[in-house]
């Protein structure tokens, strides 16, 4: 990202709890306007590391940026940044306008200032007819949406998101990432988003850091992280793959040859193996089977050992002849044939740009 202009910067940051190293080194930068989130699962240190930038939680080494400007002595409270949880706490008391008024009452801003700006930010989450209604009036979606207005009516530079979809149900936490997504691209203001979710990192994001253990695995659009993935990690970490033992033929360079049983191919190299033995990724739905594996690179008999039906899609669990290893195939359910049966022997095969290869953990 070069020289883009960073609304967030960390450099070298660590964070330790007792002896616990929640935050491991960590350099990033967010540029300005973008859509950033940290993913990773449950304890990797992405709420550490939200709170680190909000002011909350001080790193015990290297620094924080904000807007360029260092934040080792700025207390939360004067940061350019606001924050929206999971559990929105809005004032019950309160109509939805009164609670998007209220940091501004705070501030003392000019009542006319405060009528205008409250109705853009109710616009904005389009929520302007739902001004006089309490919260207890409104759903969970509704409700997520006037902390939204509350967060951004105060103008921050940056916009900390830590799982705020995380007490939704699934459908209405689709139509939210939309909407969210929507509503950053509006007002450009820089969001800062946490989740443990891959598919709602993927779905709104410019860049994702996957986070694991602490660091940063990789830091990418979605689309390279997905097809590039940079670790075993993150491989598994995102979508669905499946994780193949392998032997390593010669050196392996860009790409590298692999063994699988009596089956040989090729991978391009993710982290190479020191010794000869590694793992290779190859996601679901890369995999083809029945007539369509017939012009892939790679081509295998193998048995259909399951299928289930998911809706969208078939998934084939399949064992390959002259190995023990077990393959899922994912091949969209499009209603042109019928599913293959269980217990069919059938051809399965894949293109070189499918499959990496990693070092083992
Ligand atoms: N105040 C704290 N005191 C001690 N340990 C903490 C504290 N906050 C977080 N941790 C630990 O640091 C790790 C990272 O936590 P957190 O940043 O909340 O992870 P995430 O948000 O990715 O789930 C976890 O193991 C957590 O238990
Ligand atoms: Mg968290």
């Amino acid at each position: 990202m070069g020289n883009m202009p960073s609304d967030v910067e960390f450099t070298n940051v660590s964070k330790v709890f007792g002896t616990f190293l929640a935050v491991d080194d960590i350099s990033f930068s967010v540029p300005k306007g973008s859509f950033f989130s940290l993913l990773g699962p449950s304890g990797c240190g992405k709420t550490t590391t939200l709170r680190m930038t909000s002011g909350f939680e001080w790193p015990d080494a290297g620094t924080v940026r904000i807007a360029g400007q260092d934040m080792h002595n700025v207390a939360a409270y004067s940061r350019p940044t606001n924050m929206v949880f999971q559990r929105w706490a809005l004032f019950p008391h309160m109509t939805v306008a009164q609670n998007v008024a209220f940091g501004l009452e705070v501030d003392r801003r000019p009542r006319e200032e405060i009528r205008r700006r409250v109705a853009e930010a109710l616009e904005l989450v389009d929520l302007l007819s739902f001004a006089d209604r309490k919260p207890r009036q409104l759903s969970g979606g509704q409700m997520q949406r006037v902390a939204l207005a509350r967060a951004l009516v105060k103008q921050p530079k940056v916009l900390l998101l830590d799982e705020p979809l995380g007490a939704l149900d699934l459908k209405l936490r689709m139509q939210m990432q939309l909407e969210l997504k929507r509503i950053q691209r509006e007002v450009g203001t820089t969001f800062m988003y946490v989740t443990h979710d891959q598919g709602e990192a993927m779905t709104m994001s410019d860049q994702i850091a996957v986070m694991n253990k602490g660091k940063i695995e990789q830091l990418d659009t979605p689309q390279a992280i997905y097809d590039r993935p940079a670790s075993r990690f993150v491989a598994s970490f995102i979508g669905n793959t499946n994780l193949i033992p392998v032997e390593v033929v010669g050196t392996p360079g860009p790409t590298a040859r692999v063994r699988l049983g009596g089956l040989e191919f090729s991978a391009a190299t993710g982290t190479a193996p020191k010794g000869g033995k590694g793992t290779v990724s190859l996601r679901y739905e890369r995999i083809r089977i029945g007539a369509d594996a017939a012009s892939r690179d790679t081509r295998t008999r193998a048995l259909v050992k399951d299928v289930i039906f998911s809706g969208s899609a078939i998934l084939y669990v399949v064992a390959l002849e002259g190995s023990d290893v077990e393959l899922t195939v994912e091949a969209p359910h499009d209603g042109t044939s019928a599913p293959i049966a269980k217990g069919s022997a059938v051809d399965i095969g894949w293109d070189g740009g499918a499959t990496t290869l990693f070092a083992d953990d």
